[in-house]
């Protein structure tokens, strides 16, 4: 943290200053308030004190007190800094001595202006190609898929060749490495991108930061994503916002697809309010971005399983930001490109018709079989839960209960056993982790989620010995913590279970460097559940040594499929040896299971 921030940040308090903008209550430890940033009349924004922080459980906006004065009074950092400076009382000359940017601050927006202009000499490079007289087969193979020359031109699709070192001998600069164009292994530098159609992927005001790399026809993976960079973060990116925001802000209401296809084919047939999120799930970043320019949303996904959670998950979403959500049902096997082609007025027909995200559940499941009731059900209670509107609400239950045929009183009974249900905190995390599923998911996302949870109860639990409350400022664990959670890490390590892991799993190891920061989240969820229900300090010890076994039970079912996958293996190949060792191995986990 920058010292002037923190500096600022000692000698204001976050509750009298976010108190002066909106009412807030004290709730157990915390503060709470009704969100000021989505529309809420139950309160789920909470202030923490202790870390001066806030949070807000129903639209995820998070941060420390610059961030409510950037947020709430729509300023950049340093104005935001500057109002909360004036309220600490610091003299004027720590304002002007802080106006000297560093020169390391200085060095890395030269770095990023860098990399932005060989970024887009590389959109340009791989454009130019695609229009190259070899490359006709590619054109083509565009044009069949319904893509007009102009719409290639407008969104610089291009293509890369099928070499290892095409940019590497028009660029050069070191910065290709860190903008993911170029990667390198054992020394040798080579670009990621071969053999493929190339989708620049463009920020708000159309520079080109990414990129989404089709397969030519057919095969695997099919798409192909920019990593992450100095230039890209791709919770934060819709694919078209740039094109898109004047369409929006005309019809009123915002297009959401799936894929790049189905984008550039709504803008070129004129639907040029549509957006994408690209290559991962919709996050609650992409739905501020677009809560700027509207609250109407269409959600136009594909017609299969698949398209279905997304569509519930974004709807969801979506409505703790106050959007009013409609979703159109594509024919089966269609989606948004293919029917615009192929019927540009049966698409219209189908947005026209389109509906309320319940009448499109109950419209994809068939309500014959029991299990497909069940999770049918599943689906529609929450949803149902979560109207606002208590006609809304009956309307919607008794259409299911017809549907299904099912008694009112049987929907009634599950509304309330679901916004009753509360269960302990453990039992929502794989909910948390589903919900946060996306493409890109790395392998060993669960281990870090239940590290995570298994480290906030620490630092809890260390709270509530702790009497004396201290005022953190930091946004790292204390040293206290961190000592309690490393004597249960080096336990682990010291484990059977541990060398087993070694042997399977080597590069799980990593999950173990990751640094210790506060998951504000995850904690603030915490204190809401227990800090009010009055528990001893056995409870939150349990906890701990329950989160603590939930990690460790993790990391062993990793290995036992690990373990299983070569078995099967050696069993194919009646390597007996090897089926000798494996199984004494799973003999081993188990052993230390039961422990
Ligand atoms: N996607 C991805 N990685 C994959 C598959 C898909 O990142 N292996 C992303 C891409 O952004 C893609 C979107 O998910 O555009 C939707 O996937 P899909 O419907 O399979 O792709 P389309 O764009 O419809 O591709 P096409 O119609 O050309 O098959
Ligand atoms: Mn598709």
């Amino acid at each position: 943290m920058q010292p002037l921030v923190k500096k600022i940040k000692e000698r204001v308090n976050i509750v009298d200053i976010i108190g002066s903008f909106i009412k807030v209550d004290r709730s157990g430890i915390n503060h709470k308030a009704c969100c000021p940033f989505h529309h809420e009349k139950t309160p789920s924004f909470f202030v923490s004190e202790q870390r001066q922080t806030f949070n807000c459980f129903g639209c995820g906006v998070k941060g420390d007190v610059v961030e409510f004065v950037k947020l709430y009074e729509h300023l950049d950092f340093k104005d935001a800094l500057r109002y909360v400076f004036d309220k600490s009382g610091l003299p004027e000359s720590d304002w002007q001595q802080n106006q000297e940017r560093s020169s390391q601050d200085i060095k890395a927006d030269l770095d990023k202006k860098e990399a932005q202009d060989i970024f887009e000499k590389v959109v340009n490079i791989y454009h130019e190609y695609i229009l190259h007289k070899d490359n006709g087969n590619i054109l083509l193979y565009l044009t069949n898929r319904g893509l007009k020359i102009e719409t290639i031109n407008i969104w610089k699709i291009g293509y890369s060749p099928n070499t290892w070192q095409f940019i590497e001998t028009k660029i050069n600069s070191t910065l290709l490495e860190k903008v993911g164009i170029v990667k390198s292994k054992d020394g040798k530098r080579y670009d990621f991108f071969r053999d493929r159609i190339i989708f620049p992927i463009f920020d708000i005001q159309g520079h080109a930061i990414a990129i989404s790399a089709r397969i030519v026809d057919q095969g695997e993976p099919k798409y192909l994503n920019s990593p992450d960079t100095i230039l890209f973060n791709k919770s934060e990116t819709l694919y078209g916002l740039d094109k898109a925001k004047e369409g929006i802000r005309k019809f009123k209401y915002a297009i959401l697809v799936e894929g790049q296809m189905d984008l550039l084919l709504c803008h070129q047939e004129g639907f040029n309010n549509t957006v994408a999120t690209s290559g991962t799930a919709l996050t609650d970043k992409h739905l501020q971005m677009l809560r700027r320019y509207t609250n109407n949303l269409m959600l136009l996904y594909d017609a299969d399983k698949a398209g279905l959670n997304a569509t519930v998950k974004a709807w969801s979403l979506a409505l703790k930001y106050g959007f009013e959500v409609k979703t159109a049902v594509m024919p089966e096997g269609e989606d948004p490109a293919s029917l615009l082609l192929k019927d540009k007025k049966k698409f219209m027909q189908i947005m026209k018709n389109a509906t309320h995200v319940i009448d499109f559940v109950i419209s994809q499941s068939d309500n014959k079989s029991r299990i497909s009731t069940k999770t049918s059900l599943e689906k529609i209670i929450p949803l149902i839960a979560s109207l606002e509107s208590s006609i809304d609400k009956e309307f919607f239950s008794k259409k299911t209960a017809e549907f299904f045929e099912l008694s009112l009183d049987n929907i009634n009974t599950e509304l309330q056993k679901f916004s009753q249900s509360e269960y302990r905190y453990l039992d929502t995390i794989d909910r948390t982790i589903d919900k946060n599923e996306s493409h890109d998911k790395t392998k060993y996302a669960v281990i870090d989620k239940a590290l995570a949870e298994f480290k906030s109860l620490v630092y809890i639990y260390n709270q509530q010995l702790n009497t004396q409350v201290k005022h953190s400022e930091s946004q790292t664990f204390d040293s206290d913590t961190t000592q309690k959670i490393d004597s249960y890490i080096n336990e682990y390590k010291a484990s059977d279970l541990f060398k087993l892991q070694q042997e399977y799993i080597p590069d799980l190891n990593s999950v173990f460097d990751t640094i210790d920061v506060i998951d504000e989240h995850i904690i603030f969820n915490f204190e809401n559940i227990y800090t009010q229900k009055k528990v001893d300090l056995d409870f939150y010890k349990q906890e701990v040594d329950i989160s603590y076994k939930n990690f460790v039970q993790k990391i062993y079912t990793m290995i036992y499929q690990e373990i299983q996958n070569k078995l099967k293996k050696a069993e194919i190949i009646k390597d007996t040896n090897l089926i000798h060792k494996y199984t004494q191995d799973i003999n081993i986990l188990w052993q230390n299971l039961k422990k």
